[in-house]
């Protein structure tokens, strides 16, 4: 397989003409430490175009945190360069929304004030803050839990708190690293139906990194597929769906079953995940 493939030829034009959400080019990273020497990504190109959604799949320890750190300026590559909304990224950057495995929210505050940490971070006017907090609790069925505390609340609506968390400030680029992970399949499949609407409804440019191929395909605009360590992109597939999609619907499609069937080839029986 070959280890610098990029971008497909057949890959989707951008939706926007000028410069493109997310641009990773050539790089590398190494971790050196006295213990050891590790080579986490090799070679990594690639463009996500404005409101794009693009999924990241690859073995455990291929690089696809890494990825999305050096995408949040959370790290800096050994070789090569990063750029968000055009502007090379040099430190932490506040235009983006991370999403985590984990909930992490705080446990002694309620869901709104856990959503409104955000907004107290960046010093944003409270009542632009407060009106936002409202309507992303409306868009991810979250009313009436407002004033509900973390442990009163199950795994996925901790991850539509995390979510509206993360989409506060308004930012263009939303990072998400296995989201919906530690979640059951039924309220996972649920979760995916309703990032897929806010994603359409938002129009936020998504980098979400999973595990599970069904996942990926059905979300994604495109679906990056990475190597064992060092991560290489093997190759990225166009999954060629619909914007608008039912999920059951999606499932039964031929796009579908052709994307993850060939996904699942590329990773091998044994890192498929689902
Ligand atoms: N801060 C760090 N210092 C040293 N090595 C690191 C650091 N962060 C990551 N690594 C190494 O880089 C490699 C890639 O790690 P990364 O967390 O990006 O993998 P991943 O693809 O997200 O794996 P998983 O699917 O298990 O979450 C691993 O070998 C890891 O040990
Ligand atoms: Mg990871």
């Amino acid at each position: 397989m070959p280890n610098d493939v990029t971008v497909r030829k057949d890959s989707p034009v951008p939706r926007e003409a000028g410069a493109p959400s997310v641009r990773i080019d050539g790089v590398d990273v190494r971790f050196r430490s006295k213990k050891r020497d590790v080579t986490a990504l090799r070679e990594v190109s690639v463009d996500v175009a404005m409101g794009e959604f693009v999924a990241i799949v690859g073995p455990s320890g291929c690089g696809k945190s890494t990825l999305l750190k050096l995408v949040a300026g959370l790290l800096a590559p050994s070789r090569g360069e990063v750029r968000l909304q055009g502007e090379r990224v040099s430190g932490p950057r506040h235009d983006i929304g991370y999403v985590f495995q984990r909930a992490a929210l705080l446990e002694w505050r309620s869901a709104r004030r856990n959503i409104l940490l955000q907004a107290e971070m960046r010093k944003m006017p409270a009542q632009q803050a407060r009106a936002r907090a409202c309507e992303l609790v409306a868009m991810t069925g979250l009313e009436g839990f407002e004033d509900a505390y973390p442990h009163e609340l199950s795994g996925g609506m901790q991850q539509r708190v995390a979510l509206c968390r993360a989409l506060l400030h308004q930012p263009p680029v939303l990072l998400m690293d296995e989201p919906f992970g530690a979640l059951d399949a039924l309220t996972r499949e649920q979760m995916n139906i309703e990032l897929h609407r806010i994603w359409r409804e938002t129009g936020t440019t998504i980098l979400l990194v999973t595990h599970s191929i069904a996942e990926a395909v059905y979300l994604a605009d495109r679906v990056v597929v990475m190597s064992p360590r060092p991560g290489t992109i093997t190759e990225i597939i166009d999954v060629g769906l619909p914007a608008r999609r039912d999920y059951a619907e999606t499932m039964g499609r031929d796009e579908f079953r052709d994307a993850t069937t060939h996904i699942r080839g590329l990773l091998g029986t044994a890192a498929a995940g689902d």
